[in-house]
């Protein structure tokens, strides 16, 4: 979109997202008369790439435009779970904020409860929203038992098949889950403990920690809780800020105040 500036040139400032590139990953530079073309350092390259090999969302539909500025903390009923709410909100903006800073120490968060629908995967998800909106890194969503099903889609005679063109394997897929900048591991502890799977999340974890990926992790389990391996949970505990989240369900609040709508109106009120 072209448009007027103050001084009457016109501009297409606002049509991308990076200016440096306009949206297409590589810039030119001129040198010794040559023109050479680089790799834009906004990442959208390397985004592309990821995008195209692992199959886990960006951002599941449920949580699509969610913020850390509309997280509520108003909708949990104690004083308690709302001090709780606030604390890991503030925490979250805050991490936010200083983004560039801590993102070269990895470490990312770790929000846990008790009760499901307490609002932990809503958060970790608008930290991922906002992480790419605000700074342009490239961020992923998968949940523990998507990762497993991924890693064993490549297994066997028919993987080809089954993640349609390249075939996958199962190294090269282990690598990108690493190199994913900033990585959404949703309900970590629900998966049964075998031996297969303390390997593979040992093995992503660990390549996370050495490149200081940022993981942020949702788990209705404490981390020393976990049924994984002690040098799985290590690496946990090294790679995330464990956050407490309020033991009461938004989800069942949601859901009453549907149903007590759907019953208002089915009854005329
Ligand atoms: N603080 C909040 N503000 C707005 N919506 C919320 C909040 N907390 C939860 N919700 C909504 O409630 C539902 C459940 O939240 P969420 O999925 O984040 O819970 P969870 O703690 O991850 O649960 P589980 O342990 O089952 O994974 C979602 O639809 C979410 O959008
Ligand atoms: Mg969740
Ligand atoms: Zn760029």
């Amino acid at each position: 979109m072209k448009r007027l500036n103050g001084s009457g040139e016109t501009t297409e400032k606002t049509a991308y997202k990076c200016q440096k590139c306009r949206d297409s990953g590589y810039y030119e530079i001129e040198k010794d008369g040559y023109t050479y073309s680089r790799e834009c350092e906004c990442g959208k390259i390397q985004r592309d790439r990821l995008a195209g090999r692992l199959r886990f969302a960006t951002i599941p539909k449920e949580f699509e435009g969610q913020t850390v500025d509309n997280f509520q903390t108003d909708c949990y009923s104690t004083s308690q779970s709302r001090e709780l709410a606030k604390l890991a909100k503030h925490l979250a903006k805050q991490y936010i904020e200083q983004f560039q800073e801590i993102k070269e120490t990895g470490k990312g968060f770790y929000f846990h409860s008790g009760v499901k629908g307490s609002g932990k995967t809503r958060l970790a998800v608008s930290i991922a929203n906002d992480i790419i909106t605000r700074y342009m890194v490239g961020a992923k969503f998968a949940t523990t038992i998507q990762i497993l099903d991924q890693i064993k889609s490549t297994w066997g005679e028919n993987s080809r098949e089954r993640n349609a063109g390249e075939p996958v394997n199962e190294h090269r897929l282990i690598d990108d889950i690493i190199s994913v900048p900033v990585l959404v591991i949703d309900d970590i502890g629900v998966e049964k403990p075998k031996d297969w799977i303390n390997e593979r999340f040992y093995n992503i974890l660990n390549g996370r920690m050495i490149e200081k990926r940022i993981t942020i992790f949702t788990s209705n389990y404490r981390i020393g809780e976990l049924q994984l391996d002690d040098r799985i949970v290590n690496r946990i505990e090294k790679m995330a800020l464990p956050i407490e989240f309020p033991a009461e369900s938004i989800r069942s609040a949601i859901a009453r105040k549907e149903n007590s709508d759907l019953l208002d109106r089915l009854l005329g009120k």
